[in-house]
């Protein structure tokens, strides 16, 4: 059957990593969560002193950019794929609160975002790839064949972010939340370079009231349709 390239774009916590690695799976696709890359670029950041006071030091990381090499490998025992930074397993490392703090800056240098959709689009050149983040489908991929555009109301994606964090033991304030929610979406939506928008032609999901069997569903009968129309 013929491969194609998926681009799944969308807010911050509406469940886009979870459906595109789920998808990934059931149709023996690569998957690529490319937020991951740009918080290894910002751990190396804080692990060679480029940020320095709360600031990222541009020139310095400008002059680093080319050490810096990214990539993902298929964990044996899970089938789920690990984050590389020069060679070293991240995964772990780049979800943690002191990257997540800094990865917004660093995601909008435009050298990095440069770098980064370079190898973004090495790794789609055979197809046969999912990738989620905020401008696959307007950048990265243009012409990817299938663009889904995933969303739910600040309510809901606060709601799940609390109940996920009260299960690890994190108990946080729903108001709290919910405002971290709508600051990132503001900043996603409003920066200068590769603003989260929907591509003309993606398709809008709003999960807001989806059970994860109805998205599933959705999901591939969506993906056999594009498939089968090719
Ligand atoms: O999806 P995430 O939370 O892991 O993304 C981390 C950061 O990277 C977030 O600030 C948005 C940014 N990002 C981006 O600018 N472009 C992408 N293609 C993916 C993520």
């Amino acid at each position: 059957m013929k491969k194609i390239t998926i681009a799944i774009d969308g807010f911050s916590s509406c469940g886009k990593s979870t459906m595109a690695k789920e998808l990934a799976k059931k149709i023996g696709y690569i998957y690529i969560d490319s937020g991951a890359m740009y918080r290894a670029v910002t751990l190396y950041c804080l692990k060679n002193n480029l940020i320095v006071d709360g600031k990222v030091d541009e020139e310095g990381l400008k002059a680093q950019i080319d050490n810096i090499h990214i990539e993902f490998r298929l964990d044996e025992s899970t089938g789920l794929p690990q984050t590389y930074l020069n060679g070293e397993n991240v995964e772990r490392e780049i979800r943690n609160m002191e990257v997540s703090s800094y990865v917004s800056p660093v995601a909008a240098l435009p050298f990095v975002r440069k770098a980064m959709v370079h190898e973004q689009q090495l790794m789609g050149e055979k197809k046969g790839i999912v990738m989620d983040g905020r401008d696959i489908g307007t950048v990265v991929f243009p012409d990817a064949e299938l663009k889904i555009f995933l969303t739910a109301s600040p309510q809901v994606r606060a709601q799940r972010r609390v109940d996920e964090l009260t299960a690890k033991g994190e108990p946080v304030s729903f108001e709290e939340v919910l405002k971290n929610v709508e600051m990132r979406d503001h900043i996603d939506q409003t920066r200068e370079e590769s603003p989260l928008r929907r591509a003309e032609d993606a398709l809008l999901l709003d999960n807001s009231d989806l059970t994860i069997a109805e998205q599933d569903k959705w999901l591939m009968d969506t993906f056999d349709n594009v498939v089968s129309s090719l």
